[in-house]
């Protein structure tokens, strides 16, 4: 009956989606607690690629009921988008995804709003994915946020979003040089909407806390990577949500004494969207490399990924503030055919060897990394689902980098599909 928690390790990409998707065999809920359809999930089963933004990966698995909670943020006609695409292929979707009440919504103004500020920032953007969700989670902190529960009640809905519509006219209006947004035809487009959802809106802490009760298995799926979480992150190049397992509490409203386990994803290289300090970013031939084998471009806006070399500095910060039990390595194959591999260990700063991370987003921005180097395999381990057969040199950098961050590794994944993978331990 464990909760189990799942969370990036990294600035998120780390092949979260797989790794749900494997772990929900045994799983009865399988809930979001942060994000929204920022996020992009890939799952490749039997040769057919499902993408998931904003519904939990578990929805592929018959009989599993998944969540999307409070602590997440809502584009109504995403979610119904993805419902649709699912259905299309022959997933069910039915009262098996519940949406909570206290979620918030993301309205036509926040992605407007998120857009606006980014092109303001010109060079200091920070890359978001123009999906409006920090300015959702701005309202949602000023209490002016609009909830998925709302929408049943369309007067109380209706007063809200003129107040809001009023407040953030004068905003594109004064401050973007935009046209403003008009409340009646967002409220009769978001009507629509309703019509579709209300069958999912829940209270879904009840249901969760009677399933936790009830002695069920309970997979808790973090969106994007610790580094990105807004307190704990490369602040201000960050989302605007609580990535780190401590969100899957507030995300869902569960107590912290329910968790059994946090599992900590984690990429067997480095890469990061958008802009913000990354040590390890190679801007060679070898970076191109690791992106052209990994397939290294953003699930949700296609962007091209920066990769680089592992980095234990933020695994042993993600470590320490998610409390993690355990790592799940992935995409060990990419590495596959590297004469060497590096690993950073610390950062040297104005002469300094540095062994965490710093705070100051100035000193982080101008560390330089330093390395270790171990060699690297000529075979495949695509595929590979004993740890034994793993060429020597493979499972030398996993005990590594379990040595460097303190923590075992659990999983190993070796593919993209479901059965390519290494369990060193059960989780359910
Ligand atoms: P936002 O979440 O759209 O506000 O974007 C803020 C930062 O988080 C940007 O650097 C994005 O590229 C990054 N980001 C958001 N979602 C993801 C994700 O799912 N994977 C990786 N990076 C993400």
């Amino acid at each position: 009956m464990p909760v189990v928690i799942v969370v990036g390790a990294q600035w998120g990409d780390e092949g979260k989606g797989k790794v749900v998707d494997y772990l929900t065999k045994k799983a009865e809920i399988v809930a979001r607690f942060q994000g929204g359809h920022n996020a992009g999930h890939t799952v490749v089963i039997k040769d057919k690629k499902y993408v998931l933004h904003l519904i939990p990966s578990g929805i592929l698995h018959k009989g599993t009921t998944c969540i999307i909670g409070n602590g997440v943020v809502v584009e109504p006609s995403a979610l119904i988008g993805e419902i649709e695409g699912l259905r299309a292929k022959g997933i069910p979707v039915k009262k098996n995804l519940l949406v909570s009440k206290n979620a918030h919504l993301i309205m036509p103004y926040h992605i407007a709003l998120d857009k606006a500020c980014e092109t303001s920032k010109g060079k200091k953007s920070i890359g978001t994915t123009g999906r409006g969700i920090g300015p959702t989670y701005v309202d949602k902190m000023a209490r002016s946020g609009i909830r998925v529960g709302d929408l049943l009640t369309p007067e109380l809905f209706m007063e809200k979003l003129q107040a809001n519509v009023r407040h953030v006219n004068v905003l594109l209006k004064n401050l973007y040089n935009q046209k403003g947004f008009s409340a009646k035809k967002i409220f009769d487009e978001y009507a629509g909407y309703t019509r579709k959802l209300s069958v999912h809106i829940a209270d879904t802490d009840l249901i969760i806390n009677r399933a936790i009760a009830a002695g069920k298995n309970v997979l808790l799926e973090g969106a994007q990577g610790t580094l990105l979480d807004i307190d704990h992150g490369t602040y201000p190049f960050v989302t605007s949500s609580s990535a780190v397992a401590g969100g899957a509490c507030t995300g869902l409203g569960i107590g912290p004494t329910k968790i059994s386990k946090v599992l900590g994803i984690v990429k067997a290289y480095t890469t990061r969207v958008g802009s913000g300090p990354f040590p390890t970013e190679l801007h060679d031939a070898t970076g191109e490399l690791i992106r052209e084998k990994g397939g290294e471009f953003g699930a949700t806006t296609g962007r091209p990924r920066r990769c680089g070399w592992l980095d234990t500095v933020i695994l042993k910060h993600a470590a320490m503030i998610n409390g993690l039990s355990g790592m799940v390595i992935t995409k060990l194959d990419i590495l596959d055919g590297f004469s060497t591999i590096k690993i950073c260990t610390g950062y040297r700063y104005r002469g300094k060897l540095l062994t965490e991370m710093p705070k100051e987003l100035g000193i982080f921005e101008n560390c330089i990394p330093v390395y270790e180097e171990m060699a690297g395999w000529q075979g495949s381990t695509a595929g590979i689902s004993s740890f034994s057969k793993l060429p020597k040199e493979a499972r030398a950098y996993i005990k590594r980098i379990e040595e460097l961050v303190g923590v075992r590794a659990d999983i190993i994944s070796t593919g993209q599909k479901r059965d390519e993978l290494i369990t060193l331990r059960e989780h359910f």
